[in-house]
């Protein structure tokens, strides 16, 4: 089977190789990926990672299980867990030791063997390149929403940008009944995100001291929760903007890092929680929540195999709404 490889020159060093076929050991399953998809953390993974199979997100068909397994059965769709050993309550420091494509080999992958306890069923009617968007970008927007502070129907959510964790934010947002507002650089793609239902939009290139607009739109009162995903051109004004009593979701750093003075926080009685990914258990809960609430993920554009560094490139150009998406095997869908 093929697989490409990372060979720490960068995208320009990802490259394909013939590997052995995978067969799974006890309590292992071997999954025929249809599609992978690709997040911000996977450009920072290619600047300095060798001998490594990149990627976290994938889906596909499974075709074999070993001995002992139960619950996941041959030609069963599923996705891979980020966290292969996360399976519920607290992150701790071990589950570090597995994260697809980073301290473990990940999808960009023909097949893959993986354990069964890393895999979930894929949401209902959903292709591979579908549910290949999910397991980082979709699981990280889903944490930050249900698993922090109880938000109210109505309450007011803050999306920064429009790639594929804001984006997610925007549509689990809506199956919640919250109310967004979401930030980017395009006014082309902040129509697309009025269409796709966000209620405030609005451009930070045009609008540098965006968070005064953040409290215009809320009365004064400031955000409930902000999925913070830019960093340190980001995080001073999401937290002048964030309510009192109100949460951020501190989840990634687009725009790079810089000090921050946390007083603001302090003043507001608010909270920073990080987020990383998400447990197997958030992702059946999130898996549960799309089969009973259908939607469909944004996909911004899908590259063949061979097109993977090609891939790459167009993420980094940051042109897209959404999520990358690289097809591996012939796409079907579930039954
Ligand atoms: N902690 C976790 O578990 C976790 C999980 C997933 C991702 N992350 C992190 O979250 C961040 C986003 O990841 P992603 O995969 O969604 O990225 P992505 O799809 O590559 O999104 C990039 C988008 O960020 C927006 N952006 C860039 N600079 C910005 C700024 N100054 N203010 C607001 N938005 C800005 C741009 O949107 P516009 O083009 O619309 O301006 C850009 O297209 C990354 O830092 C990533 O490492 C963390």
């Amino acid at each position: 089977m093929r697989a490409h490889v990372l060979s720490g020159s960068g995208i320009n060093g990802l490259a394909i190789r013939e590997l052995p076929e995978p067969t799974p050991g006890p309590g292992e399953v071997v999954v025929l990926v249809g599609a992978t998809s690709l997040n911000f953390r996977d450009l920072l993974i290619a600047r300095g990672a060798t001998d490594r199979i990149p990627l976290s997100d994938g889906a596909g068909v499974v075709s074999a299980v070993g001995e002992g397994v139960r619950g996941v059965s041959v030609g069963d769709h599923v996705a891979g867990c980020f966290f292969q050993h996360w399976l519920d309550g607290r992150i701790e420091a071990r589950h570090h030791d597995a994260a697809l494509g980073g301290s473990v080999d990940g999808m960009l992958a023909e097949a893959v063997v993986l354990p069964a306890a890393g895999v979930v069923a894929a949401p209902r009617g959903w292709s591979d390149e579908q549910s290949a968007t999910l397991p980082c970008a979709g699981l990280t927007a889903w944490n930050a929403l249900v698993e922090g502070q109880r938000l109210r129907p109505g309450a007011t959510v803050l999306l920064l940008g429009t790639g594929g964790v804001s984006v997610f934010g925007l549509q689990f947002a809506q199956m919640l009944g919250l109310r967004t507002i979401m930030t980017s650089s395009s006014d082309d793609k902040l129509a697309r995100m009025r269409d796709l239902g966000a209620d405030v939009t609005i451009n930070y290139r045009t609008h540098e001291e965006w968070q005064h607009l953040v409290l215009e739109a809320t009365g004064g009162a400031g955000v409930d929760l902000v999925l913070e995903v830019g960093g340190g051109q980001t995080l001073a004004r999401s937290m002048a903007c964030t309510r009192f009593g109100g949460e951020i979701a501190l989840i990634g750093m687009v725009s790079g890092q810089a000090p921050i003075d946390p007083f603001p926080l302090l003043g507001r009685s608010a909270t920073l929680r990080g987020v990383y990914v998400g447990s197997r258990r958030m992702f059946t809960d999130m898996v549960a929540a799309i089969d009973a609430n259908p939607m469909e993920p944004v996909i911004d554009r899908v590259f063949a195999f061979d097109e993977a560094q090609d891939a790459y490139r167009h993420l980094r150009g940051q042109s897209h709404v959404g999520k990358v998406v690289i097809a591996v095997g012939s796409q079907s869908l579930p039954a």
